[in-house]
Parts: C-alpha cells; sequence; structure tokens
C-alpha cells in the first residue's frame, strides 16, 4: 500500500472463486483479460485487493494453480486475516482487534452439540473463524439455533452462509465488509482514501462489501443463489450495486465500465495490437502489448506469421540483448528467430512497474509468468525501453532483456524457451 503517494485511483476488492477466478473456465480467458487491464491500465496508481474465504494454504495453492496476479493486500479466511504486499504481512491490529468478545473453545464446545455440522478440513479452522458444512435446508433452522446457543455463552460473534454448504463462525466484527472498512479507514487515516472502490463477490459472505459506504458492487452473473436473495432483501434499489451479464472476471470488467471508473478494454480483447494508437508513451501498456503479441504467434493464432514476426522484431533494437535466467546471453533479433510454435502456450505479466531513468529510458521491473500445458513457470525480468527518435504511435524499442528465476517454480531449461 505504501507503494502509492497518493489516494488510489481505484481500489478493486475481490473474492477469488468463482469470482476472479472461473473454475468452469480451462482457458483461464476471463482472469487473463482482467490481468492485462490491470497490468497496463491500473497497476501503477490503483490498488488489488483479493478478498477471500480460503485460508492462507488454500489461499497459495490456488496461485499455483490459476493465473493469479499479486495483490497489494489479501483479506483471508472470510476477513479475518489481513496481510500486505508480496510478503503477506499480518495485520496484527486486526487480530488484536477480533480477539475482544472471542473465544475459539466455546465455539468448538457448541458446534460439536450439532449433527447436522460437519467440520471442514484442518486448514480451514482458523484463529477467528470455525468452518463447516451443512446441507442447504437445514442450513437456515441450524444458523438460527446455534446462534442463540452461541449468544448464551456470551459471545458476540456472526454466522454467514456461502455457496450452498459452507457455514463459518465468525467474531461480530470479522467478515469481508469490516475488513474492507477497516482497510477503508487505515487509508483514509494516511490521506490516502480511494477515489473508488469496486467490490466483486458471487456467494454469501460477499454480502457485506456491498454494505460499506461509498462502495460500487458486481456480483456477477453467475452469483449464488443465497446472495441474489440477500441482494432481493436489502439492496434492491441501490444503483451502486449490479449483477453483471458477464460471468467471474469477465463481469468485473463489465462493471468497471458500467461504472465508468477507468478504461476497460483489455488489450486482450483487441485483435489488431499492431493498430493500437496512443498519444503518449506508455511502458506498461507496451510490455503487455509485447507479451500478447508474442503469445498469438507462439499458439499459431495470427494470419500473416511472417509480418507478425517482423513486427515484433520491429520493435527490439538490432543491437539489443536478451539475458536467459540460466546466464546465456544472446541478441533480441537471435531470439526471435529462434522462436518455436506451441499450441498450449499462455503469458501474463504481474506488477508491472516502469521507471522513468533517462528523458528517454525507462526500466520496467515486472513478473513474467508463463503456462505450458498444465505447468506455470516464472521469471523476474527487467526491460530497458527507449522512446529516443520515436511518436508514442510506434511504441517503445526494447533494448535490453534481463531474466532471473523465481524462486520456487518449475526451471524450464529447453532452448526454445524465449523472453
Ligand atoms: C472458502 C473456505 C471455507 C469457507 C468458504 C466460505 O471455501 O475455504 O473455509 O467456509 O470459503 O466462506
Ligand atoms: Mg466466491
Amino acid at each position: 500500500m505504501d507503494r502509492l503517494m497518493s489516494s488510489p485511483r481505484l481500489m478493486i476488492v475481490s473474492d477469488l472463486d468463482h469470482t476472479m477466478v472461473d473454475h468452469h473456465d480451462p482457458e483461464n480467458l476471463s482472469i487473463l483479460r482482467f490481468n492485462a487491464l490491470w497490468e497496463a491500465k491500473y497497476r501503477h496508481d490503483s490498488l488489488l485487493v483479493f478478498s477471500t474465504g480460503r485460508s492462507p494454504v488454500l489461499y497459495k495453492q490456488l496461485r499455483k494453480e490459476k493465473p493469479m496476479l499479486t495483490p497489494d493486500v489479501t483479506i483471508m479466511s472470510v476477513g479475518t486475516e489481513i496481510t500486505y504486499g508480496n510478503e503477506m504481512v499480518p495485520d496484527e491490529g486486526w487480530v488484536e482487534f477480533l480477539n475482544q468478545k472471542w473465544d475459539k473453545n466455546v465455539v468448538t464446545e457448541e458446534t460439536s452439540k450439532f449433527s447436522e455440522l460437519t467440520l471442514q478440513s484442518e486448514t480451514e479452522q482458523r484463529q477467528h473463524k470455525a468452518s463447516f458444512y451443512v446441507e442447504k435446508e437445514k442450513a437456515q433452522e441450524v444458523m438460527k439455533t446455534l446462534c442463540e446457543h452461541l449468544t448464551k455463552r456470551g459471545l458476540d460473534m456472526k454466522i454467514i452462509y456461502s455457496g450452498g454448504m459452507d457455514l463459518d463462525v465468525l467474531p461480530q466484527g470479522a467478515g469481508k465488509g469490516q475488513a474492507l472498512a477497516y482497510l477503508h479507514k487505515k487509508l483514509k487515516d494516511a490521506g490516502k482514501l480511494p477515489k473508488n472502490t469496486l467490490a466483486c463477490g458471487d456467494s454469501g459472505n460477499d454480502a457485506e462489501l456491498f454494505t460499506i459506504p461509498d462502495v460500487h458492487g458486481v456480483m456477477v452473473q453467475n452469483a449464488q443463489e443465497e446472495l441474489l436473495q440477500w441482494h432481493a432483501e436489502n439492496a434492491k434499489n441501490n444503483p451502486k450495486i449490479i449483477h453483471a451479464t458477464e460471468r467471474c472476471a469477465a463481469g468485473i470488467i463489465e462493471a468497471i465500465g458500467h461504472f465508468n471508473l477507468g478504461p476497460n478494454i483489455s488489450s486482450r480483447d483487441v485483435t489488431d495490437l499492431s493498430d493500437a494508437k496512443l498519444d503518449h508513451f506508455d511502458p506498461a501498456y507496451e510490455v503487455v502489448k509485447f507479451y500478447l503479441f508474442f503469445e498469438r504467434w507462439r499458439r499459431a493464432e495470427v494470419e500473416n506469421a511472417e509480418v507478425y514476426l517482423s513486427n515484433l522484431k520491429s520493435v527490439c533494437s538490432p543491437s539489443g540483448v536478451f539475458v536467459h535466467p540460466s546466464g546465456v546471453e544472446q541478441s533480441l533479433y537471435d531470439c526471435i528467430n529462434k522462436l518455436k510454435a506451441y499450441e498450449q502456450y499462455r503469458v501474463w505479466v504481474d506488477q508491472v512497474f516502469p521507471s522513468h531513468i533517462d528523458s528517454d529510458t525507462w526500466i520496467v521491473k515486472f513478473k513474467k509468468w508463463e503456462q505450458t500445458g498444465e505447468e506455470q513457470q516464472g521469471c523476474l525480468t527487467t526491460v530497458v525501453v527507449s522512446s529516443k527518435g520515436l511518436k508514442p504511435t510506434e511504441g517503445l524499442t526494447w533494448l535490453h532483456v534481463h531474466q532471473t528465476w523465481i524462486a520456487g517454480t518449475t526451471q524450464n531449461t529447453r532452448n526454445d524457451w524465449f523472453l
């Protein structure tokens, strides 16, 4: 959060499963569209917040499976754990706040008396969250009785039902909505309240997000019955909340457009990327576009492959150099000449941060992720680009590309591997 010097232009607070991540889209197309839009147009001055019901263990697992960007803030375990940055530094103040009027032992004792409740896996039981499965038909009755029992024991808690099967017991002050309100207050105190906030969700535990003042909300097209019902009963006439016509991340893009929150065209939706005209140099956009170009060529999705390849070359300096993570150095031209097609190839960039180092030169740092079939691998990439002698419409010239492996990812040593 500290990287922004002033108020974020937009803060997106999004649920993950069935909102940012579409588990019914094996090609991951909608999240890849969102990623390209976010990195090209928002990353530099906006905040990305993920708010999930998952514990840190299951959150990290999802990150390995799906092409997810790195958020600025990660809120996990249904708003009971807030962490910041790449290192995921926990917010200790939030933990202390939630400790008030909370006794997990009482929850364990009382819930064990309900035969309708089945305990979820050990990873999902957290300091401020007890989670169970319960059949849809029994949910309302169980929630009511359990609430009475816990209140009698002096506990100030809330019970949330999601996805037609999950029941979470949390401290009253917790939940995705309260965690967002807390984040807003923190940002406000630092003089950095976002100009706009967009909350995105699909299920019961997301409802609270839509109750926070000054927040725009999108229930994605595939929203669960319990969320739609909550909306019908509580927020039907609120113009700041929409039910998107598109699924998952595509619904988020739709909401950005609907509420006029900023650019809403992902480079992935632009067929002729060489035709994309700009009125100023935009290194983040150039990086996103370059890799999309690259992906389309490798997937053999382009009609005139030769012209395409020469377009790719035309943005590289003839003396440009590429340093492979293994240490091998080649000219950028050589790399392009050796390119091979790969049908299942996907590439996306994460945390694209350009910095101006000279009047016409930028260093752009980012993580480049690639998927070939099931495998994902990542490289920390540093690129030097120049605008010398060019007009913005011509894009930037790539002078130097340097990559190092991201620790913990598979290291591909195939020599057809490039950029
Ligand atoms: C996630 C969590 C689970 C929780 C559910 C609903 O699936 O893993 O523990 O019950 O979200 O909040
Ligand atoms: Mg969800």
